[in-house]
């Protein structure tokens, strides 16, 4: 008989604290306290960010390990994200991590939350499908915006990454210009469903076949906006669908193109997207309706594995215990981390 293995893993690398408890690839609980102070200021705070960890790590930890319905002696290691991410947020996830480990002596694992967010897609839930390797990944959200090509679980490489803002940024940024409250991109969305994509032309920035800019988009929006309102005050309110459908379509088919050049440089057809931005309505239909059109099979995982959580780490940590992968309690977290 397998022997029964519960991971417990921990994700505090920005502005959500978070665990969750896996079992055999199934998720069992998947707890994520979203930090709302940031609201206010139209961005993450990282010193806030930090503070909010403290509070929030040990009752997000006890309530994942309660709604698994397990006692934590039940569990056989604790996964954590390592890095990359804000420094002072890392540490409270890493501290308790290590401290938890030591406590329960059992073996602790480092996870890079780059690789979870792809890994996410091996979670045994209804309505995810596994891709097969070799397959392009996409990850996209406020953090990062990066395609990779992964050969194996930990055989990854980065092809093409932004040289500026994150694509989640270009449209939080986007829709802070236009009066939205932060985070933006799911409001910039709801409005861009009812509006022409037509309505309004944005340059696509220019620069190598898989990398990606967006400051350049934020400075055309920007100027746009100042220029038309000059015209006509009330032209946001006037126009705010339209608006959003133009800003979106021009983000959504920038994207597609670099998907079409990473299909292109590699040959492979199989595409996974994560990252907070994988919520789009814009982006997944471009998605879908790629499938019928070039014969690409894509991967979308479950909403609650795309945003930041702790269930895409823990299914990391059962990978890595798996091949007995653990790591020291005297390990650092790392604000940059490469595969
Ligand atoms: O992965 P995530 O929760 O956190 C990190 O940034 O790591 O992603 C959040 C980002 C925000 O920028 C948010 O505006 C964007 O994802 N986002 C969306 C949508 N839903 C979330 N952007 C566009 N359309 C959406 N539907
Ligand atoms: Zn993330």
């Amino acid at each position: 008989m397998e022997p029964s293995i519960y991971i417990l893993g921990i994700e505090s690398s920005c502005d959500d604290t978070a665990a969750a408890v896996i079992h055999n690839g199934k998720i069992l609980s998947n707890v994520v306290a979203t930090q709302k102070i940031h609201e206010e200021y139209g961005g993450v705070v990282p010193e806030l960010a930090s503070r909010a960890h403290q509070q929030n790590i040990v009752p997000v930890i006890a309530l994942a390990i309660q709604k698994a319905g397990i006692d934590k002696k039940d569990l056989s290691a604790i996964a954590f994200t390592r890095g990359p991410g804000l420094m002072g947020s890392l540490l409270v996830g890493s501290s308790f991590a290590k401290s938890l480990s030591m406590g329960l002596n059992i073996p602790l694992i480092e996870v890079n939350h780059m690789q979870a967010h792809i890994l996410a897609h091996f979670i045994e839930a209804e309505g995810q499908t596994k891709p097969h390797f070799p397959f392009i990944a996409l990850t996209i959200s406020g953090g990062h915006t990066q395609i990779v090509q992964v050969n194996d679980y930990f055989d990854m490489k980065i092809i093409g990454q932004t040289i500026d803002d994150a694509v989640g940024e270009a449209f939080d940024k986007s829709a802070k210009i236009l009066g939205l409250p932060y985070p933006g991109g799911p409001l910039l969305d709801k409005y861009a469903q009812e509006g022409n994509p037509k309505a309004y032309t944005f340059t696509k920035p220019k620069v190598g076949d898989l990398d990606f800019s967006f400051s350049g988009l934020k400075t055309a929006v920007l100027y746009f906006i100042q220029n038309e309102v000059k015209k006509n005050p009330n032209f946001v309110e006037e126009n705010l669908a339209d608006i959003c459908a133009s800003i979106q379509f021009t983000i959504v088919d920038y994207l597609m193109d670099k998907i079409k050049n990473a299909v292109k440089a590699t040959g492979i057809k199989e595409i996974a997207i994560g990252g907070g931005v994988s919520a789009n309505s814009g982006i997944r239909k471009a998605l879908q309706e790629a499938e019928m059109n070039y014969g690409w099979k894509t991967h979308i995982p479950r909403f609650e594995f795309c945003t930041d959580n702790a269930a895409m780490i823990a299914i990391v940590g059962e990978l890595k215990y798996k091949n007995k992968d653990f790591t020291e309690l005297s390990i650092g977290s790392k604000a940059r981390m490469e595969f």
